[in-house]
């Protein structure tokens, strides 16, 4: 068995920092040695990455990704193939993905479509989520079947999208009485969609067609008001696990936080572009330039206090995981698809690739420590979702490991380091302290001295089990 030591560097994990080595056997890691410890034992490697001045983290797991995901008449640009690398070479070794069932298709099928995409594609390991567009006596047995036996142990819902996605409340109630019969974990798009129909089509017919009103007609009241509703959905349901995704807006963050404080078992996300984008800065840009920022749930207004709000959430536990909802779309033919009316631009941000750096210069601001940044971006994913292999640097663990350079920098953009299949960045221009240096997969170097050396269906999907947040 091939073995690799991991040198010198300091090992973070979401509860301290030491320095040491990590020796590796095949996929797994097999110890952790103090320094010297190697060379008195006599160690051998086949192979020794020093790690000298760098930290040694857990790597990245985005829990929120939306590959070729079909949306707004167009597909999300990036296949498993390319957001996968694009992945690995931002510190990411696992993404889950969701597999999309929507109203009259079947669950089984959706999947099984789904696994078709991604087998043999994917450059680091995979899971998938189920996205229950159609909840029926059909789709609910289906979600037992999934739990019990494809490692599919978490399902998306949706209060917003109506005619795509949407589920009335009787359908949440009866999914999550379901899932609190299997102990899957129910994740919610929490807005009030039915209301947005409204306020969308008013400022479309006031002639308010530009890309900023996506948000203007999304307010952050309603996407409070559907965290709250799905909260208590789920007490009614038996305090079923509740993972609130996207989380832009601090009245739905003191929704959370509420619950939590009642003794809930509901735990929430964020993503990069609600702690670093705004409303003004960029959805506000002249002409179409907006459209490359329309997401949902929406960027929300910097005059208010939503970023800071969410940085405070963050290192309160009260926003557990950081994913970025990975769902890009170029500019040309896509997003273009809404000029002259805003309700027409396919949501979604592409991001997979800068989460790790972005968060990273969350630590170097001082909004969080480094265990943090380790513990949103890569521990708590891996327990949350069932990854049970994952998500931290100990024996009989996969070797998953990304080697960070703090003395570099990251430019981040299509001209510097950009490897999404976008044309344009939503962070473009941005300056990151720090920088990718090693990334392992299973113990197979896929991104050294600023090169892929992956390959393509490395990747293997991976079967989760029930979160062990909660145990
Ligand atoms: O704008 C977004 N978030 N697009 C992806 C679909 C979703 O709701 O997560
Ligand atoms: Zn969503
Ligand atoms: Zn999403």
């Amino acid at each position: 068995m091939a073995r690799t030591l991991i040198s010198g560097g300091t090992i973070i994990s979401a509860t301290g920092r030491t320095t040491g080595d990590v020796l590796i056997e095949g996929e797994s890691v097999a110890a952790i040695l103090a320094p010297g410890q190697a060379a008195s034992l006599g160690v051998t490697a086949d192979r020794v990455i020093d790690a000298t001045g760098k930290y040694v983290v857990p790597g990245g797991i985005d829990v929120h990704t939306h590959m070729e995901l079909p949306f707004g008449g167009t597909n999300a640009s990036d296949t498993f193939e390319t957001g996968t690398i694009a992945a690995a070479w931002g510190g990411v070794t696992t993404i889950v993905d969701f597999a999309v069932q929507k109203t009259g298709e079947n669950v089984h099928e959706s999947l099984a479509a789904w696994h078709e995409k991604a087998a043999g594609n994917c450059a680091i390991d995979y899971g998938f989520h189920q996205i229950i567009g159609g909840v029926d006596e059909e789709s609910l047995k289906a979600m037992t079947y999934l739990v019990d036996n494809e490692g599919v142990t978490s399902f998306k819902l949706f209060m917003a999208y109506p005619g795509v996605f949407y589920a009335d409340d009787g359908q949440i109630l009866r999914a999550m009485q379901n899932a609190s019969e299997t102990g899957a974990m129910i994740m919610m798009h929490a807005e009030n969609g039915i209301a947005i129909d409204v306020l969308v089509a008013q400022s479309l017919a006031r002639g308010q067609t530009d890309p900023y009103f996506h948000s203007l007609t999304r307010p952050a009241e309603l996407e409070g008001e559907a965290t709250h509703r799905a909260i208590q959905l789920a007490k009614v349901a038996g305090n079923v696990p509740l993972y609130i995704v996207h989380m832009s807006a601090s009245e739905a963050l003191e929704e959370v936080a509420a619950a939590q404080h009642a003794g809930m078992n509901v735990f929430a996300e964020t993503c990069p572009q609600y702690l670093y984008l705004s409303l003004e800065d960029q959805l506000m840009q002249p002409g179409f330039e907006g459209a490359k920022w329309v997401c949902s749930t929406p960027l929300r207004t910097k005059h208010e206090h939503h970023h800071r709000d969410l940085w405070k959430g963050l290192r309160m536990n009260e926003l557990a995981v950081v994913s970025t909802d990975h769902c890009p779309f170029c500019m040309k033919d896509q997003k273009e698809l809404g000029l002259g009316n805003f309700s027409a631009i396919p949501n979604g941000i592409g991001g997979v690739e800068h989460r790790m750096e972005l968060l990273y210069q969350g630590v170097v601001n001082g909004e969080i420590t480094l265990e943090r940044w380790v513990e949103t971006c890569s521990t708590t994913p891996a327990r949350m979702f069932g990854l049970d292999r994952k998500g931290a640097i100990a024996p009989g663990m996969d070797a998953d490991i990304l080697v960070w350079d703090p003395t570099r920098r990251t430019k981040i953009g299509i001209n510097d380091k950009h490897h999404m299949n976008m044309d344009h960045s939503a962070y473009e221009g941005f300056e990151i302290d720090g920088k990718v240096d090693t990334v392992l997969s299973r113990g197979t170097v896929v991104v050294e001295n600023d090169t892929f050396t992956g390959s393509v269906g490395h990747g293997r999907y991976v079967k989760r089990g029930l979160s062990t947040y909660l145990h």
